[in-house]
């Protein structure tokens, strides 16, 4: 089939990809003429792990193009996926609609002939009925172009796997010709066993806020019981594991730590709650209210341990923050906890040094006054305390003996849990972990 994709960020650019992996005719389409010169040329433009492969691998075989123009995008495509961002609206919880509704406002004057127009973008319930509305009144070809509703639930660093092998299919569908044209789109990920969800548009978009909503309440979860945990001196690593062998309960995002961050769960969530407001019912979702001050509550917690380590306050101490991503795999530092807890000590008179494997270029654009360095052992010299707020593989695997000799104080902080704590103790490290009793020997 000839597919467009509309937008070229994580979403689209690997939707793109993935879509020309199956074997359809892939144009991409964004506004921002930069972006799709480098794709054009095969470069992805952030870290994504086996996404550069499959951009060189189809812009070289020419089943993906991408074009500026949406003349161009609407005369090819018999399928326009609208993959754009729907990030927090400026002095407001809810979301910001501009990229989606322009969209439409662009393509549908385009479209003479039949097309099935798809959102996959996390939206507001209620957008899918509004857009249709106005695709019907700007589309010259009237009845012959129809929308359809198919949220994305790839997870950044997983995002080539999560669109070819999903764990399931939701196709928001308001006919039985686009359910048919979404299942012709999806063919090979039906055949190879994905479960089909089919429904209504509020349904459709209310699957992804709620999944997004279940993620985070899950995580938040797991840090309450991290705050009880340093408080009544017991172990949340050990209470993750038992309560996650109950299968109903399940182990895996239940993490405690720093707490969740990214372009996705946070401004989500907020959304979502916003939206149950407008809609008269936000008592239901009142509690993500909670989940969201629980979650900004574990920045705080490492803000105020970076101090008690550093002996009541960081004014003048040097503070290394291993990690700027809001998490491995990924050079995203949209709403990154570490970035985040590395502004605020910066701002309390500490001298902050980051050291990341893959975001330092995005984390020198968006925080240029913080100190980088280009290896995590350089960033650990001479340090104070040392900050552990990404859980990168390179870092499970530092030598702490060796950075013991590099610091100035032998004093850490992990904020994911993932360090060997009795490793870097028997270094000589005082260790503390996020709900965990306090370890090391100074
Ligand atoms: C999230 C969802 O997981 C995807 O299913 C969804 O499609 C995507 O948002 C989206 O809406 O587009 P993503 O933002 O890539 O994906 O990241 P996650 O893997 O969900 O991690 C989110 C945050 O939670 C990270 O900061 C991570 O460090 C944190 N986290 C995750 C924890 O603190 N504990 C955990 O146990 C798991």
């Amino acid at each position: 089939m000839r597919l467009t994709v509309i937008g070229t960020g994580y979403l689209g650019a690997t939707h793109a990809a993935c879509m020309a992996e199956l074997g359809h005719e892939v144009l991409g389409v964004d506004v921002d003429p930069e972006k799709i010169a480098a794709l054009r040329a095969g470069r992805v433009p952030f870290y994504e792990p086996g996404l550069g492969e499959l951009l060189v691998k189809h812009t070289e075989s020419g089943r993906l193009r991408f074009t500026t123009s949406y003349e161009e995008a609407a005369a090819f495509g018999q399928v326009h996926f609208s993959c754009v961002g729907t990030p927090q609206r400026k002095g407001s919880d809810a979301a910001d609609l501009t990229y989606v509704d322009t969209v439409i406002e662009s393509l549908a004057p385009h479209l003479r002939g039949p097309a099935l127009v798809v959102g996959k973008s996390t939206v507001p319930v209620g957008t899918a009925d509004r857009l249709a509305a106005r695709l019907a009144e700007l589309a010259p070809a009237a009845s012959a172009v129809e929308l359809a509703w198919n949220p994305e639930f790839l997870r950044e660093g997983f995002a080539v796997q999560d669109t070819l092998s999903p764990d399931r299919l939701v196709l928001g569908i308001r006919s039985a010709a686009a359910e048919a044209r979404l299942r012709e789109v999806y063919a090979p990920v039906i055949a190879a066993g994905t479960p089909v969800v089919t429904s209504d548009f509020p349904t459709a978009e209310l699957v992804k806020t709620a999944a997004n909503a279940f993620l985070a309440t899950k995580i938040s979860f797991i840090n309450a019981m991290a705050e009880l945990c340093e408080t009544a001196g017991a172990d949340v690593s050990v209470l993750a594991e038992a309560i996650g062998h109950d299968a109903r309960i399940g182990n895996r995002f239940l993490r405690a730590g720093v707490g969740f961050g990214g372009g996705c769960l946070p401004k989500d969530i907020r959304a979502f709650a916003a939206r149950a407001e407008e809609l008269g019912t936000g008592r239901s979702l009142a509690f993500l209210r909670e989940v969201d001050a629980i979650n900004m509550r574990r920045r705080d917690r490492v803000v105020e341990l970076a101090r008690q380590l550093c002996g009541g306050s960081v004014h003048g101490h040097r503070v290394t923050v291993l990690g700027a991503a809001f998490k491995p795999d990924s050079d995203d530092i949209r709403d990154s906890p570490a970035l985040n807890v590395a502004a605020r000590l910066q701002l309390d008179g500490a001298d902050v040094t980051v050291y990341d494997p893959k975001a330092m270029d995005s984390a020198r654009k968006s925080y240029p006054l913080l100190g980088y360095a280009l290896s995590a052992e350089e960033a650990v010299t001479r340090a104070d305390v040392v900050l552990h707020l990404t859980e990168w593989r390179e870092f499970a695997e530092l030598d702490p003996h060796r950075l013991a000799s590099l610091a100035s104080h032998a004093r850490i902080v992990d904020g994911r849990g993932t360090l060997d704590a009795s490793r870097w103790a028997a270094a000589g490290w005082h260790v503390r972990v996020l709900g965990r009793p306090p370890a090391g020997v100074r």
